[in-house]
C-alpha cells in the first residue's frame, strides 16, 4: 500500500492535480486527500482550487458539480459507475414532467441529482446548506422539492414550508430500523444519537442531531458525550474516531444485522489503485456538453451567491429550453 500512496503522492505533484473526498469513502482514501468534508465544502474547494486536474474521490454527480462550476479543469472520478440511487431515481423525462405539471413552484433540488436534473432546477441544496436557501426563497411561493423525499420531509416540518416532495430515497440510509434503534437506545441511554437527514422520519425522530454529515462529525468532536449513536454510512467514523479517540461510537442498526449493507456501494466502488490509475492516465474524466454545463450552473450559482450572502432573483415560472 505504500507504494501506491507514493505513486499517487508523485503522480499528485506531476500533473498539478488535487484530491477531493468524501467522508463516506475508505480511510486511506480519506488519508491521501489534500480535503475531506460534505457535499458542500467539495463543491466549494472544487470551485477554487488553482490545481489543473481534480481528482474528486466520492460518487459521479459530486465530480459533474465539480466540472459545473469549473469547467476548465480537468475533473476526474476513479470510477464512472460511482452513482446514486437518488440519482437513478429522478430520471431528466419524468423529473421535467414534473416540474411541467407544477410551472409555477421554485425546484429546490438535492445535489444528489443529475445534471440534467440540476439543469431544469431553479436551486440547488446540500444537507449543509438547505435552510439557509430556504430562507431566501419567498413564503410564498411554492415548493417542489427532490429527489429525496425524507430530506424534504425533515426540513418542511423543522422550517414549516410546504413542499411538493419527489419520492426518492437513498438506498443506504433508509436501511436503519427504527425498533432496532429504541432499543439500542434503551441499552444505551447515555448515547446522543445523531442522524442524517436522509434517513427516514422514524428514524429521525430519536436523534437529537440532524444534520449533513460534516454537521455529524462537528458534534461528535464538540459534545462532551462518551457515547454516540451514529445513523450514517460508516465511512464518517474515520473522521470521527480521529477527532474523538475517546468515545464509543456505535453504528444505528439495520434491520438484518448481519450484513455490510450500509456501506454506500457507489462510493465504496473506490480504490487506491482506481485512483493511481486515474492520476496516471487522466481518465476517466466527467465532461458535459457546454449547454448543458451551463445551464446546470444556473441553478448551482444560486446556491452559492445564497450561501455567499448575496441577493438572488427567482424565475416566475418554469419555462423549458433544451438542455
Ligand atoms: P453530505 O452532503 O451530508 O455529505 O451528504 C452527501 C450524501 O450523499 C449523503 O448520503
Ligand atoms: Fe447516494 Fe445514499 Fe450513497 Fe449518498 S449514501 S451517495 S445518497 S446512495
Amino acid at each position: 500500500m505504500q507504494d501506491i500512496i507514493a505513486d499517487i503522492q508523485r503522480l499528485k505533484k506531476e500533473k498539478n492535480a488535487v484530491i477531493l473526498a468524501h467522508y463516506y469513502e475508505d480511510g486511506d482514501i480519506q488519508d491521501i486527500a489534500d480535503h475531506v468534508g460534505d457535499s458542500f465544502y467539495l463543491a466549494k474547494m472544487g470551485q477554487k482550487t488553482n490545481a489543473d486536474v481534480i481528482l474528486l474521490a466520492g460518487v459521479v454527480f459530486m465530480a459533474e458539480s465539480v466540472k459545473v462550476l469549473n469547467p476548465t479543469k480537468t475533473v476526474l472520478v476513479p470510477d464512472l459507475n460511482a452513482g446514486c440511487s437518488l440519482v437513478n431515481g429522478a430520471p431528466f423525462d419524468r423529473y421535467k414532467a414534473w416540474r411541467e405539471k407544477h410551472p409555477d413552484g421554485i425546484a429546490v433540488t438535492y445535489i444528489n441529482s443529475s445534471a440534467e436534473v440540476k439543469a431544469i432546477s431553479d436551486v440547488i441544496v446540500t444537507s449543509s446548506n438547505a435552510p439557509q436557501i430556504l430562507e431566501a426563497i419567498p413564503r410564498d411561493r411554492k415548493i417542489l422539492f427532490g429527489p429525496d423525499q425524507h430530506l424534504g420531509r425533515f426540513l418542511s416540518k423543522k422550517y414549516n414550508r410546504q413542499m411538493e416532495l419527489w419520492p426518492g430515497a437513498c438506498e443506504v440510509h433508509v436501511l436503519f430500523n427504527a425498533k432496532r434503534l429504541v432499543e439500542l437506545i434503551m441499552k444505551n441511554p447515555d448515547a446522543v444519537v445523531i442522524a442524517h437527514p436522509e434517513c427516514e422520519d422514524a428514524i429521525l425522530q430519536h436523534a437529537q442531531v440532524v444534520g449533513s454529515t460534516s454537521r455529524l462529525l462537528e458534534e461528535v468532536e464538540k459534545n462532551p458525550s462518551q457515547k454516540f449513536i451514529v445513523a450514517t454510512e460508516p465511512g464518517i467514523f474515520h473522521q470521527m474516531k480521529k477527532v474523538r479517540p475517546d468515545a464509543e461510537l456505535i453504528q444505528a442498526p439495520i434491520e438484518d444485522g448481519s450484513c455490510n449493507c450500509n456501506n454506500c456501494p457507489y462510493m465504496k466502488m473506490n480504490t487506491l489503485e482506481k485512483i493511481r490509475s486515474s492520476l496516471q492516465f487522466l481518465q476517466p474524466q466527467v465532461n458535459l456538453p457546454e449547454s448543458l454545463r451551463a445551464k446546470a450552473q444556473v441553478s448551482l450559482d444560486r446556491m452559492m451567491s445564497i450561501t455567499s450572502n448575496e441577493p438572488v432573483t427567482w424565475p416566475d415560472k418554469f419555462i423549458y429550453t433544451e438542455v
